[in-house]
C-alpha cells in the first residue's frame, strides 16, 4: 500500500503537514456542568464534565486537592468490527495519560475532597482518539469553569511511508511507521502528554515534533473559538 506518493500526496489527499479538518461545539448537554462536541476527520467525539462535587466514596478524597477522573470510553458501534463494551487495556491507558494531563493544568488545590469528572465518549473512531478526547476534553472542562492554568489541545505526527507527517489518518496509523501524540498547555508552552509508538531518528522525532505542535496550535484556535461562540450565545440569554 502506497500511503504516500512521490509528489508528496497521501492517501487521502492531504500534504505532509496538513490536518484533518476539525469542528468543535462546546455546551451541547444541558445536564453537565461543562460539554464539547468535536469532529476531527471520521472521529466523533463527546465529553461531559461534571464537578468539582464531593468525592464519593470518601477514602477517595484528597484532603489537599480535587483528584480528576478521567474516563475515555470507546462505543461499541465506534469501530468497524464491533468493540465489546466497557474499559480494556487500552482505555484504561489511555484514561491514565489524560487524567495525568489534566491533573498537571487544573487548579485541584482550590478544591480539596472534590472530584471532577471528564467522560469522553468516542462515538466513531479512525485514529487519533485520544488526541480528539482530550481536545474536547479541555473545552468541556473550560465550558464548567474549572480553573485552569492553560487550555490543553493535543495533535499526532508521525511517519508513515518514509515521510514525517501530521495527523496521522487510519491507514497510516496501521501500517504507518510511528505515531507521536503530544499535548500542550498553551498559556505556559508546556508539553503534558508524550508518547510515542514505532520507530523515529532523532532528526525525524524533531520534525515530528514540530508538526505535532503546529497542530495542537491550529486545533487551539478552534477551541477558542467554540468556546467564544459558547460565551456570546450565553450573554445574549440564547441557547447555546
Ligand atoms: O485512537 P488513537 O490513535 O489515539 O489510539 P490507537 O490505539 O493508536 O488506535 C488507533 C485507531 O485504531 C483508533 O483510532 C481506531 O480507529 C482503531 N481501533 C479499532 O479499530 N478498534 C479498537 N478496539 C481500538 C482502536
Amino acid at each position: 500500500m502506497e500511503l504516500i506518493n512521490k509528489k508528496g500526496v497521501r492517501m487521502d489527499g492531504r500534504k505532509p503537514d496538513q490536518m484533518r479538518d476539525v469542528r468543535i461545539e462546546a455546551g451541547v448537554l444541558h445536564r453537565a456542568d461543562g460539554s464539547a462536541y468535536l469532529e476531527w476527520g471520521g472521529n466523533k467525539v463527546l465529553a461531559a464534565v461534571y464537578g468539582p462535587r464531593e468525592a464519593i466514596p470518601r477514602h477517595s478524597q484528597d484532603a489537599t486537592k480535587a483528584v480528576v477522573k478521567c474516563r475515555y470510553n470507546m462505543a461499541a458501534f465506534s469501530v468497524d468490527d464491533r468493540k465489546r463494551p466497557g474499559p480494556d487495556r487500552r482505555s484504561q491507558e489511555i484514561s491514565k495519560v489524560i487524567s495525568e494531563a489534566f491533573e498537571n493544568v487544573i487548579l485541584t488545590e482550590e478544591f480539596p475532597r472534590a472530584q471532577i469528572d471528564v467522560n469522553i465518549e468516542i462515538l466513531e473512531a479512525e485514529a487519533g482518539t485520544r488526541c480528539a478526547g482530550l481536545t474536547a476534553a479541555a473545552v468541556a472542562l473550560a465550558d464548567a469553569g474549572i480553573p485552569m492554568t492553560g487550555l490543553i489541545s493535543a495533535c499526532a505526527a508521525g511517519k508513515a511511508g518514509g515521510h514525517v507527517i501530521l495527523d496521522l489518518g487510519k491507514a497510516e496509523d496501521n501500517y504507518g511507521e510511528a505515531d507521536l501524540p503530544v499535548a500542550i498547555n498553551h498559556q505556559t508552552g508546556e508539553v503534558v502528554l508524550l508518547q510515542m509508538d514505532g520507530d523515529l531518528s532523532q532528526k525525524e522525532f524533531d520534525q515530528a515534533l514540530e508538526y505535532a505542535i503546529r497542530g495542537c496550535k491550529e486545533v487551539h484556535e478552534l477551541q477558542k473559538a467554540a468556546l467564544m461562540k459558547r460565551y456570546a450565545s450565553h450573554n445574549g440569554g440564547g441557547e447555546a
